[in-house]
């Protein structure tokens, strides 16, 4: 996922009141920007919870008297926030820094950084490995940016992956780069304690910690006052946030902090990821039952439908115990819509404990699905423990059946919305054409309909369904 630069007319065609804050400030961007100051071009891959970070460091470099570019050849410090989930996540960071090598060739004496997931599982090893990197920052380390940024700029390559225990950016407001202007992403949590064993996470982003929730509440306000109506709040396992008051002691869980937001006002939309089938409780879902802005949407990721496998996974759950909270899912949420995660080919998976993913896929009814191939990670558990063992070409067949089930269930769940009417949140001009509208509904799946006089972005709209594919469904306002 690179971050596709959106056109800044776009978000300047819909002002209105309540947006202006948000188009103001890039405008201020703009117009400081002749006076000379220096320019940081800044690219993300991965979750979004780095694309979150990327946010943060933007507004970092901003206090920092930076301001952001779009184009390469004009930047004067290139950033790359880099992913190590699998290894093509890492191959195509690699095959970027050539790009940005021959952009360095052209100006010399522009800087070249490295943050995010990639720079902390390599650290100093990534200065030896590619000669024209200048920095290399790990994800905990981004308030020390200006100063690492001032030693290389006097010739200096600098390194700063230390990991904190306490590290929430909580008094940073993200600058919102590539904004719709409609919806946002608030990171609530860093981290993960979990040790799935196929998993980088742990080492590339420490200790699991919780942010405060006043924070995440201002800042979700802020948003709202802006003209925002959608927050996403970010977790890799929303479900153990846990907050505790340095001073009173009390403490505020993931079910309370869902409706702290909530109640910021009824037409702003709360959405959350990710959920784990082990924490995920009924409180949760019995405070999305009683606010309609929370969204009826649940990303589970399973990974796999068979007990020993999941076992190796180290997920800490089985399959009885996943179709129990689906179970559970659909008697307090009965209008809610389940997503899911999938690895095919993980250590030793016979045949038959394959067949057992593609059983529990059929039998969950998921709306959607990511699906990979299990790439092995150096440093993780499952890298010392098991043999990957599974041929590459098994790994390909197996994920291409996953892929070509979920493909039909998706359809046929997208098909059995088609003369239903949802509640849509407009997010922006569709992909395909500026004829038409898209945006979500709450079960987080993506309407297309045509635009209609009177309509903008941020508005919410009733759109009647009548046709779907896999992957949209297309409609018109009622
Ligand atoms: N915290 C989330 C997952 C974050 S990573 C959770 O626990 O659900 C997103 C997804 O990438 C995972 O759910 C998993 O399906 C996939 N993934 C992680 N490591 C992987 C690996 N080594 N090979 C293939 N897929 C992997
Ligand atoms: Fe990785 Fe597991 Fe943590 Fe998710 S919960 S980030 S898969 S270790
Ligand atoms: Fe990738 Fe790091 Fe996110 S490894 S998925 S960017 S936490």
């Amino acid at each position: 996922m690179v971050h596709e630069a959106q056109e800044t007319t776009q978000s300047l065609k819909v002002i209105d009141e309540a947006r202006q804050g948000s188009v103001l400030y890039k405008e201020e961007w703009e117009k400081t920007a002749s006076v000379g100051a220096k320019r940081f071009y800044i690219e993300s891959y991965g979750c979004q919870m780095n694309f979150n970070d990327s946010e943060i460091v933007a507004a970092i470099l901003y206090e920092a008297g930076y301001l952001p570019t779009r184009q390469l050849e004009e930047s004067d410090l290139i950033l790359i926030n880099t992913c190590s989930i699998r290894e093509k996540a890492e191959e195509t960071v690699r095959k970027r820094l050539r790009v940005f090598e021959a952009v360095k060739r052209r100006r010399p004496g522009t800087l070249v950084g490295v943050l995010g997931c990639m720079a902390e599982r390599l650290k100093k090893r990534f200065l030896e490995e590619e000669k024209l990197i200048d920095l290399v920052v790990g994800p905990d380390a981004y308030r020390d940016l200006p100063n690492l940024i001032r030693g290389a700029e006097s010739g200096q390559r600098m390194v700063n992956v230390l990991l904190s225990r306490e590290e929430t950016y909580a008094d940073i407001s993200p600058v919102r780069l590539d904004s719709n202007g409609v919806t946002a992403f608030i990171s609530i949590m860093r981290g993960c304690d979990n040790m799935c064993s196929f998993c980088v996470v742990p080492f590339t982003r420490g200790r699991e910690r919780s942010r405060d929730p006043f924070s995440i509440v201002a800042e979700a306000q802020d948003l709202f006052m802006r003209g925002y109506r959608e927050v996403t709040l970010l977790g890799q396992n929303v479900d153990s946030y846990k907050w505790q008051n340095p001073e009173t002691g009390s403490i505020v869980n993931f079910a309370q902090l869902l409706e702290m937001v909530a109640q910021i006002h009824p037409r702003l939309r709360v959405r959350f990821s990710t959920s784990h089938p082990k924490d995920m409780t009924d409180e949760v879902l019995y405070t999305m039952a009683r606010y309609d802005n929370i969204c009826k949407y649940i990303h589970l990721p399973v990974q796999s439908g068979n007990s020993r496998i999941l076992a190796l996974m180290n997920r800490t759950y089985d399959r009885p115990w996943y179709e129990e909270r689906i179970r559970a899912i659909r008697r307090i949420l009965p209008d809610a819509a389940v997503s899911t995660d999938i690895i095919a080919g993980f250590c030793t998976e016979t045949e038959e404990e394959h067949q057992d993913t593609l059983s529990l896929i059929e039998w969950a009814n998921f709306s959607m699905a990511y699906m990979f191939a299990y790439s092995q990670r150096p440093g993780t558990l499952a890298a010392r423990r098991y043999k990957d063992d599974v041929p590459e070409e098994v790994k390909k067949r197996r994920l291409n059946e996953i892929i070509r089930l979920q493909t039909a269930i998706s359809l046929r769940h997208n098909q059995a919305d088609i003369g239903k009417t949802f509640e849509v949140l407009i997010e922006g001009d569709s992909r395909r054409s500026d004829c038409d509208f898209c945006g979500r509904n709450s079960q987080n799946k993506m309407v297309v309909f045509p635009k209609k006089e009177g309509y903008k972005p941020g508005d919410y709209v009733y759109v009647r369904i009548h046709d779907a594919t896999s992957a949209t469904l297309r409609g018109e306002i009622v």
